[in-house]
């Protein structure tokens, strides 16, 4: 989809749609009134029939007959004026695109960005509609075989500005970087929506090599037998059911004007395919499992926004990849395997892989005299069930890195909440022979899941992103469509910024 800045008179701009945004209740609505006047009243009239009050996301065409030169006007409620935030603006922006596509409408024309500008600086909200346009223009159709399919996609988006505008210069930059950082997003989408035959640790190595082709990241692999000779006896452990090799993908970005500063570390879990193992999943929703390894596309995609933008940080993304199957080789409850850190551990159930993968990156981690570490793993089905589908769960080491983060969710929509990580937690994964089991029982397993992270990450300021919940969308929201939902991506993006 392409997206287009200019300032016109609105009346006078000729377009197949137009979508206004309007708050819930009275209000002055500047442009609304101006159209509305020359619409004879229609907009007055669907709103006093009560056909449209401006609730979030609510939806509603209005036909012109010639009376303005656009064809249609899609009403966009955009929810009470008090509790307006730029994330509904990116909902509004998704609900708008999703309700063209539908009518089959391939090119859009929008004032959305004008309506609260008073709220917010042009470049934001500039940002944030590209932002949720290309996000809901978002399909994962590339396996599909029928061409039809594939067409239903927003073409062009113009955002229109009125003649006096000032801030389209700010506007223009906002939704160019709206575009890259929903390029990274996209990237990680389709990484994750991609099925396990397709999407293996190799592949997914190649995709990161393809991905910093031609740009300033470079991707090393480190492969089985580098493995080895690290001593990555939890990565190498979780590997050993499947024919598929692992691999330890290190994709490193370097923005910063010294040129060794220290780095930001983002480690990315990415188990291209999770049965549980010998420990082995019910198969009802095991399909689902291809998408453990979001962490680890949200990472690459996070170095692909980060030189996109040349956010002028180190950054490093560090994804352990393996498959998890049973076979007569694999790893089996009760056995310990020795971690690249020298601490043993004892699996007791093999569908607890994640931490063991991530164990040995966060080990490796510290190689690169990290400023911080954060990690961002699907761990925890505790997780989904604690915090649902609309928070990450968040645990660490360090108050201002957890700080960090927190702000980075509340300003991108993508937020986070905190899970006490403390001491008593820590008994539960206290393991009879060896130095920690990899299981802490049912009692606040997301908990337990940390605490055995932190046990690797203890050298450094460290956070740990679950999402678990948050990673996959079981339905279409506003600009998150059924399926992957490339989460974390825009929330690293923002903290890399910040920080
Ligand atoms: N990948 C799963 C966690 C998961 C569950 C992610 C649901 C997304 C949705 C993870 O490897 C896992 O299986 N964890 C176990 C841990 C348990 C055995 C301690 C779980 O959550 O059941
Ligand atoms: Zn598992
Ligand atoms: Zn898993």
């Amino acid at each position: 989809m392409k997206i287009n800045t200019f300032r016109k008179n609105i009346l006078i701009h000729k377009t197949s749609c137009l979508a206004i945004g309007k708050f819930e209740g009275r209000g002055e609505d500047g442009i609304i009134e101006e159209i509305d006047h020359a619409l004879d009243g229609m907009i007055s009239e669907v709103i006093s029939k009560g056909d449209f009050k401006g609730k979030s996301n609510q939806t509603v065409v209005l036909y012109t007959n010639g009376k303005v030169a656009a064809e249609r006007i899609l009403m966009v409620g955009l929810g009470k004026r008090k509790d307006f935030s730029i994330d509904k603006l990116r909902e509004a922006a998704g609900t708008a695109v999703t309700a063209v596509k539908k009518m089959g409408v391939s090119k859009l024309s929008t004032t959305l960005h004008i309506l609260p500008s008073e709220m917010f600086n042009p470049a934001e909200l500039g940002q944030a509609v590209a932002e949720g346009a290309l996000l809901s223009n978002y399909s994962f159709d590339e396996l599909k075989t029928d061409k039809e399919e594939k067409k239903n996609k927003l073409r062009t988006l113009s955002l229109v500005l009125p003649l006096n505008h000032k801030g389209m210069k700010e506007l223009k930059a906002g939704s160019a970087r709206g575009e890259k950082i929903s390029e990274g997003v996209c990237f990680a989408r389709d990484l994750i929506s991609r099925p396990g035959n397709v999407v293996t640790p190799s592949y997914l190595a190649d995709a990161a090599k393809k991905m910093a082709g031609g740009s300033d990241v470079n991707v090393t692999v480190i492969d089985k037998r580098g493995m080895e000779e690290l001593g990555m006896g939890a990565l190498l452990g979780v590997a050993k059911g499947s024919k598929q090799p692992p691999k330890l993908i290190i994709a490193e970005y370097k923005g910063a004007a010294e040129k060794d500063e220290r780095p930001y570390v983002i480690v990315g879990k990415a188990i291209t395919f999770d049965s549980g193992g010998i420990s082995l999943k019910p198969s009802a929703a095991m399909h689902e499992m291809k998408m453990d390894m979001s962490g680890g596309a949200a990472a690459l995609g996070a170095i692909k926004v980060a030189e996109a933008l040349k956010i002028p940080r180190n950054v490093i993304a560090i994804v352990p990849s393996a498959e998890n199957l049973p076979s007569g080789e694999a790893c089996k409850p009760g056995d310990v395997l020795t971690s690249m850190s020298g601490l043993t551990i004892e699996v007791q159930n093999t569908d607890a892989e994640g931490r063991l993968i991530l164990a040995d990156a966060l080990t490796y981690a510290k190689r690169c005299n990290p400023k911080a570490v954060v990690d961002i793993a699907t761990l925890t089905g505790a997780c989904l069930i604690a915090l649902g589908t609309h928070a990450t769960g968040l645990m660490g080491n360090n108050e201002q890195l957890k700080h960090q983060l927190l702000k980075a969710g509340e300003e991108t929509g993508e937020r986070l909440w905190e899970l006490p990580l403390w001491e008593p937690y820590k008994k539960q994964i206290e393991s009879d022979i060896a130095d920690v089991k990899n299981v802490g029982g049912r009692e606040a397993g997301t908990i337990t899941a940390a605490a055995f992270l932190e046990k690797f990450a203890s050298k450094y300021h460290w956070a740990h992103l679950d999402i678990a919940g948050t990673a996959w969308s079981g339905k279409d929201r506003p600009y998150i469509p059924k399926g992957a939902a490339g989460v974390g991506v825009r929330l690293l993006t923002r903290f890399l910024e910040n920080v």
